[in-house]
């Protein structure tokens, strides 16, 4: 496959230039035990709103009965490529701190931890593909989640695999030239 990098309009970091969300994950490929670890650190070193650290993660490796009741939970359009991802982690947050008061940065707080276990991922050779398209309620009943802990996102997280396993739409997709609105458009003031 031709380099899925970031066309950039000047240089960026390696990992950012490279990490893209990939369908084609390997399914012959597995962790060793701890190989998350570093990812899970990365994440656990995110800034955060007072220093609050509101996300919680749930880490399953592929074959585990976390691993199958994630994926029960995934949309079928989603189920059907990150199943054979190696490792699925939910991506959850606190929304109330320990005295019941609310945490309103905290979504935004988890985004920085996911994006820093996502870049990390990079700098390892690893690919992680984040997912909206789930179904919360299954997933707070499956892991018997708390009343104040909100599961924001899923992302699959492994190597990249050939495209041939996909569907054709789904080979479209992975190879499709990647987008971004020009820098003009989104730095509102430059003064
Ligand atoms: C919060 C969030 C939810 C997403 N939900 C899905 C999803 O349900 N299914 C999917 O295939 N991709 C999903 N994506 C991946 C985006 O579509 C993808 O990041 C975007 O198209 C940019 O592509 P890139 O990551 O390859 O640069 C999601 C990404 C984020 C950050």
């Amino acid at each position: 496959m031709t380099s899925r990098n970031a066309d950039t309009s000047t240089p960026v970091l390696e990992p950012i230039a490279s990490r893209w969300s990939p369908r084609a994950f390997d399914e012959t490929h597995a962790f060793a035990p701890g190989a998350l670890r570093s990812l899970l650190e990365a994440a656990r070193w995110a800034p955060s709103a007072r220093n609050t650290q509101p996300w919680r993660f749930i880490v399953a490796h592929r074959g585990s009965t976390s691993f199958a009741r994630i994926t029960d939970a995934l949309v079928e359009s989603n189920a059907n490529w990150a199943r054979r991802a190696s490792a699925l982690i939910v991506n959850t947050v606190r929304l109330e701190d320990e005295d019941g008061s609310p945490l309103p940065w905290s979504v935004y707080d988890l985004g920085q931890a996911v994006s820093s276990y996502s870049l990390q991922a990079r700098s390892e050779g690893l690919y992680v593909h984040q997912m909206g398209g789930f179904d919360h309620d299954a997933i707070r009943e499956s892991f018997n989640l708390e009343r104040h802990i909100e599961p924001i996102s899923v992302a699959a997280v492994g190597v990249l695999g050939d495209p041939a396993i996909l569907t054709e739409r789904q080979q479209s997709r992975e190879t499709a030239p990647r987008a971004r609105h020009e820098l003009g458009e989104i730095v509102l003031v430059d003064d």
